[in-house]
């Protein structure tokens, strides 16, 4: 690819040419699909006369075109590549055109391709154009008509989106259905499916009494993990009407799930198209933690009716303001349904180790980005979480009541239309009376700011100082970064551990307060406070900052007993163990001997014999910070240390706390039937971080347990958290045979195949390179398969970074290869699969050089325009 050109957001135009009526005709075939388009076009009043006409087109084979049932000749339009221009072009007319596609041959899973034999669609974000010429961007709405094709026996299923109008057997061999969608949408909204599929089917009756036909569309052998996600569905549609007061507006909504997807799900109008992972699920092969993910995706998916697309985006652009709002939502269901400080807990993990990453590397970019090469490589973290994280922080600006009075309006006023950042951001500031304007700069300065806390109490005169500064890094392409309005939620902890009267200028703020930041210094003065009270800073992790706040361990063990605030218990464990895990590390290498301390084994012991109110919280405050936590924590990353300091750190209190842990693994323990409840999942959680903690030691009565979960069999949860214990020991004598009998009872299952795989290349001993390259010639891996891919090697380099980061740079050839292949069947994941080779900014000169080699290997490729982007910037 020859030097692609950046498209920059400055450089939006109105759309020339509005489509009223979208008439497409789909005759399926493999090889050789028909598409007919009419599409009824009429001229902006804006536009001038001798404007042309010009549709994006992509991989099209051009049959013919005829304006207003004439024939074009070929000297009446231009096709290339990449478009189709017609000139002199009335001012209202029907364009008829005719292209074939090749479905089959599709890898990319982009436009109409296919899936074990179904025929399915992708079209956000640029995918349309790659099934007709049409003008593929957001803010081009159109009703739709769609009639498709298709063999009656190998496609008795055909599916689009809308409500059928009509249907017909047309000979033997075909039939057809006609769906037809009242809603306007943009192309990239718009899906069909065709297959031999079999549904789960339900109903609901919306808020105002109208009934609502439910469908889950699966292949016959998935029936049986269909459940799950249908309660899912009922309930996010519940809670859609009663949170934000949104009721859905088609007679059917339908879900399909398919095996090859690049994302987790999409939320085209009326008709869901899931990755099957974030879809089916039943006890005996699904994960706790999968159960609540697959909760997560068909609430956002849901919620997307709404957000996305009753209300969409005018330009790509402006993806957070349907994904950031939208990621928020489904958070907000989640902390609803289930332990709400354990899910903050999750996404702030997330968001800290895998989105602070992001924002400091070289693919950095704002949560509104000013320009790309290739959109599909900006659906980030970033745009996501940061962006969900930017609408939390206009909840906790305006408050729950008035920021739902701005949805409110947001909703209102837009219906129907395609907006920008700006229209939404409005709608709060108007209903809040705030000035919102400095507010604006988190959608366009990347980077994660620093917030740096300190304060001093003054005995004398009894209040206590607190000095707050923030500072933004540079980042590729902003070197200078403005102050930005930080919601700072906060409280004064008391000697006896309760939360004191928060008192500011003679006003009374109760005892939690939200201090705004809009300059680079703030001081804060808290009144008559009787003794030295421990601030708890930036409660419930109210904005997306690193805090540097330097609180004694004494003092974060105060904290991690006694805030009033979950998140911020949390919080202050981590800290504490980070600490203690630093030691380690600087043990490690001064080739000293890795002794843990007392404290750290101390306040685990606490926490575990002293009675708990949250089960799921304790679970998480019983880990230990991840390796990409802590490395994310480090100025200069040393992959090894980390590593060992963690595995010592988990070993010593294996050791030390051993009855403890043993006893805690038997309290936990149940008979009761499986239940996805949050309830059952926290005992869960927390009996198999016991049980990791015992395995830690290598004892045999502690291996003896986890080969009896795995065999006691009662759920994928307990199996597979015995199976990763076995197949991660040193010794191998019961990891072997159990991953053995594992594959063996699983080979028909991809998604439980899938588990195999990540179990198997996570394991930390140094033979895990081989066992990638051994599994890639598995016969149920396949390249093609976005989900073996993640599951065998973004496991790999994810999460074994010990062995993805091998002195002798193993791991970066091995991820190499994988991405130069992926580049000629599916750019979009190879781009997303390459990312880890750019984090290399912070390693040790050997690696640096071993990962920028390999990168340097693959810019010498012909590179699809969304790999050639994240190289650039990389190797910049
Ligand atoms: N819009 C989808 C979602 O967030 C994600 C997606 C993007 C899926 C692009 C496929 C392709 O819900
Ligand atoms: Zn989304």
């Amino acid at each position: 690819m020859s030097d692609p050109r950046a498209i920059y957001l400055k450089d939006y135009q109105v759309p020339t040419y509005q489509i009223e009526q979208t008439e497409l005709r789909f005759d399926l075939s493999s090889e050789a699909t028909r598409v007919r388009a009419r599409l009824c076009v009429q001229r902006d009043d804006t536009t001038s006369v001798s404007e042309p006409l010009v549709l994006d087109g992509e991989a099209l084979t051009l049959i013919s075109v005829a304006i207003d049932g004439r024939p074009l000749d070929a000297a009446e339009y231009d096709a290339d590549e990449h478009s189709l221009t017609l000139h002199a072009v009335p001012d209202r007319f029907w364009l008829e055109t005719e292209v074939e596609i090749a479905p089959a041959s599709n890898t990319a899973l982009e436009g109409l391709y296919q899936s074990n034999g179904m025929f399915c669609t992708q079209c956000e974000p640029e995918g349309f154009r790659r099934i007709t010429f049409y003008p593929d961007r957001p803010d081009v709405m159109s009703r739709f008509t769609t009639t498709v094709i298709g063999d009656r026996t190998t496609l008795p299923v055909l599916l689009s989106n809308g409500n059928p109008i009509d249907q017909c057997v047309i000979d033997d061999a075909r039939h057809y259905v006609t769906w037809e969608d009242p809603h306007p949408k943009p192309a990239y909204l718009f899906a069909l499916v065709a297959g031999n599929l079999e549904k789960r089917e339900d109903h609901f009756t919306t808020a105002s009494g109208r009934d609502v036909l439910l469908q889950l569309w699966v292949e016959t052998q998935n029936l049986n993990k269909t459940e799950f996600a249908m309660n899912a569905l009922k309930r996010s549609m519940r809670w859609d009407e009663e949170r934000f007061g949104r009721e859905y507006d088609l007679d059917r909504f339908m879900i399909v799930a398919v095996d090859d997807f690049n994302m987790g799900a999409m939320e085209n109008k009326g008709l869901n198209i899931f990755n099957s992972s974030a879809v089916l699920a039943n006890p005996e092969t699904t994960v706790d933690m999968m159960f609540q993910r697959i909760e997560g995706i068909v609430a956002h998916e849901y919620f997307h009716n709404w957000s996305g697309n009753r209300v969409t985006c005018r330009d790509w652009f402006q993806l957070a303001l349907k994904e950031g709002f939208t990621v928020f939502r489904d958070q907000l269901f989640s902390s609803d349904v289930n332990s709400a400080p354990v899910k903050r807990i999750e996404d702030v993990a997330l968001l800290r180790t895998a989105q602070f990453a992001e924002d400091s590397g070289p693919t950095a970019h704002p949560v509104r980005p000013d320009h790309f090469i290739e959109i599909t490589n900006f659906y980030t973290l970033t745009v996501y979480e940061k962006g969900a994280e930017v609408v939390r922080m206009l909840r906790n600006l305006l408050g729950w009541e008035q920021f739902r009075q701005g949805s409110d309006l947001y909703f209102d006023r837009f219906d129907g239309q395609a907006v920008r950042v700006e229209d939404f951001i409005d709608c709060m500031a108007e209903v809040s009376g705030q000035d919102l304007t400095r507010f604006m700069l988190w959608y366009a300065q990347a980077g994660t700011p620093e917030v740096t806390a300190t304060s001093a109490y003054d005995a004398d005169a009894r209040c206590l100082t607190l000095s707050l500064s923030q500072r933004t890094p540079p980042t590729p392409g902003q070197t200078e970064k403005e102050p930005l309005q930080i919601p700072v939620a906060m409280g004064l902890v008391g000697a006896d551990g309760k939360d004191l009267p928060l008192i500011m200028n003679g006003e009374s703020l109760g005892t939690s307060t939200v201090l705004v930041m809009t300059d680079a210094e703030h001081r804060f003065v808290f009144e008559n406070l009787d003794a030295a009270p421990v601030p708890s800073l930036l409660r419930g992790f109210s904005a997306p900052v690193k805090l540097h706040h330097a609180l004694s361990d004494e003092q974060l063990a105060f904290l991690m007993r006694h805030d009033s605030d979950g998140f911020n218990r949390w919080d202050a464990g981590q800290q504490l163990a980070l600490s203690e895990l630093e030691r380690l590390m600087a043990a490690w290498h001064a080739d000293e001997p890795l002794v843990v301390g007392d404290r750290l084994i101390d306040t685990m012991r606490a926490l575990i014999t002293e009675p708990a109110d949250d089960k799921a919280v304790l679970a998480e405050m019983l880990r230990l910070p991840s390796e990409a936590f802590i490395a994310e924590q480090q100025a200069e990353v040393h992959i090894d240390a980390i590593h060992h300091a963690r595995r010592a750190a988990t070993r010593a209190l294996g050791e030390a706390l051993y009855d403890e842990f043993a006893a805690l693994y038997d309290r936990e323990r149940s008979d009761a039937p499986y239940s996805p409840h949050f309830e059952q999942i926290a005992q869960r959680s927390l009996k198999n971080v016991a049980l990791g903690y015992l395995c830690a030691t290598g004892r045999p009565d502690a291996l003896a347990l986890a080969q009896a979960q795995f065999d006691d069999n009662a759920n994928m949860t307990d199996v597979r958290a015995a199976l990763t214990q076995l197949a991660h020991a040193d010794d191998t004598a019961l990891g072997e045979p159990a991953v053995r009998a594992f594959g063996e009872r699983w080979a028909h299952d991809p998604l439980v195949m899938d588990q195999w795989f990540a179990t198997q290349v996570s394991r930390p001993q140094p033979d895990a390179l081989e066992r990638v390259r051994f599994l890639m010639g598995h016969e149920a891996f396949s390249i093609k398969n976005p989900n073996r891919v993640r599951a065998l090697i973004g496991t790999f380099v994810n999460q074994n970074l010990v062995n993805f980061h091998r002195e002798d740079g193993q791991g970066y050839r091995l991820l190499a290869d994988v991405v130069i292949e992926l580049n000629r069947l599916n750019p979009d994941i190879a781009a997303r699969m390459v990312l880890p080779l750019t984090r290399f900014r912070r390693l040790d000169p050997v690696r640096r050089a071993a990962m920028r080699g390999e990168l340097e290997r693959i810019r010498g490729e012909s590179l699809s325009r969304s790999v050639f982007e994240v190289v650039e910037k990389a190797l910049a």
